[in-house]
């Protein structure tokens, strides 16, 4: 094992978020508004797609310079075909410690159990209201509640680690703060509210439309009272916060009012095989090739790895506060995966 490698500012590079597919069942209006993503979007083709070899391959050589912790993510991961073989295989590659995924739950009643028993850890499922006629208008196909619930439960039978994830807009579901956080209390399971981030170029993000951390600590606090609670491990994005009278703890993930590009650890990589040294990085480095046409070998790859790293200075939120980059092109958030 080698030492950790280091960035521009000194961040260690510690998780992998690999993106298995860019298509998604959902088409949520923040993040794949279906006037976008229609009918004749052109998605990935499967000959683009990066194969689980080559997945698995990057992630060895991840894990060999000091990457612990992977989450798979899309798109909808789930809409990946045999996604519990990949899971299976980079679950015994030394030195990984966490494997984890981020998803709609609709398909977990399906997989929930073979990705376990392929070494899944933990699922972090997304869900942004409880009250059906707000979570239809947000999902864009009308899905209600129920699907959504019963992918949580087939995660709590098959013994998986819950979070959900709860993307806060002004307007579209500020009303289903307090709902979500009575549903969810005293269940065991983590629910975050994420600020409404300026990802891709396609959500029509305003900052009048983020519901801060502060107003969102607030609103819980007055009906469920809550105390701060220590991070659980170097780097979490969520700030986490426990209800005084034991019924569990909820979390809040503040990139727009609170960024945390200090101890960001995190690298991405696409469906189609580019790394994203940030959320927001308009381009990304095209490791594919660097495996399909020049052919390099495991040591050379490791190298160009080690070098990007070497070069990262990203720290988007940051910048964002500091009014600088503002109009700039991004990724799209199912391209990237979050
Ligand atoms: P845990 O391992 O359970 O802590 O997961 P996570 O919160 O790192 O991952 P998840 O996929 O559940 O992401 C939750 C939210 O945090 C999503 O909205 C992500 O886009 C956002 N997020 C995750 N990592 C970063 C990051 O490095 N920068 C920014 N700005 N947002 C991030
Ligand atoms: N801002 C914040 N979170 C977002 N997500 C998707 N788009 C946005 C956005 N604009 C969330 C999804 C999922 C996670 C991967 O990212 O809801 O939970
Ligand atoms: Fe699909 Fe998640 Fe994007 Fe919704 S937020 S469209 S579920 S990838
Ligand atoms: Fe990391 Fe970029 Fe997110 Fe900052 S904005 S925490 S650098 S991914």
């Amino acid at each position: 094992e080698s030492a950790p490698i280091k960035d521009q500012f000194g961040r260690i590079l510690k998780d992998l978020r690999i993106s298995v597919i860019d298509q998604c069942n959902f088409r949520c209006t923040y993040c794949m508004p279906k006037e976008i993503f229609g009918e004749d979007y052109v998605f990935l083709s499967e000959k683009e797609l990066l194969s689980f070899e080559e997945i698995l391959r990057l992630a060895k050589v991840f894990a060999h310079l000091g990457v612990e912790k992977i989450r798979i993510t899309g798109g909808e991961p789930l809409m990946r075909r045999n996604l519990e073989e990949l899971i299976a295989e980079l679950s015994e590659i030394p030195g990984i410690k966490d494997i984890a995924l981020t998803t709609n739950a609709v398909f977990l009643p399906k997989k929930a159990k073979k990705l376990k028993d392929a070494g899944l850890k933990r699922v972090n499922i997304s869900l942004d209201a409880i009250e059906d006629d707000v979570f239809k208008e947000i999902n864009g196909k009308g899905v209600v509640a129920r699907p959504v619930l019963k992918g949580i439960e087939a995660a709590k039978e098959a013994g998986l680690g819950i979070k959900i994830n709860m993307v806060v807009k002004q307007g579209m579901n500020d009303s289903q703060i307090l709902p979500m956080a009575r549903y969810f209390k005293g269940k065991d399971i983590i629910l975050r509210f994420i600020e409404f981030m300026d990802v891709g170029n396609h959500n029509g993000w305003d900052f009048k439309n983020v519901i801060s951390k502060k107003d969102i600590i607030r609103t819980i606090d007055k009906e469920m009272p809550i105390e701060p609670a220590e991070e659980n491990y170097y780097g979490e994005v969520a700030s986490r916060y426990r209800y005084k009278d034991g019924g569990g703890e909820i979390g809040v993930i503040s990139s727009v009012t609170d960024s945390f590009c200090g101890t960001c650890t995190r690298i991405r990589l696409s469906a189609d095989g580019k790394l994203y040294t940030c959320l927001f990085a308009s381009d990304g480095f095209d490791i594919r090739e660097k495996m399909r046409h020049d052919e390099l070998s495991d040591i050379e790859l490791e190298q160009e790895m080690r070098s990007l790293w070497g070069r990262r200075k990203d720290r988007y939120s940051e910048e964002r506060s500091e009014q600088k980059q503002r109009n700039r092109k991004k990724i799209e958030m199912s391209y990237i995966g979050g």
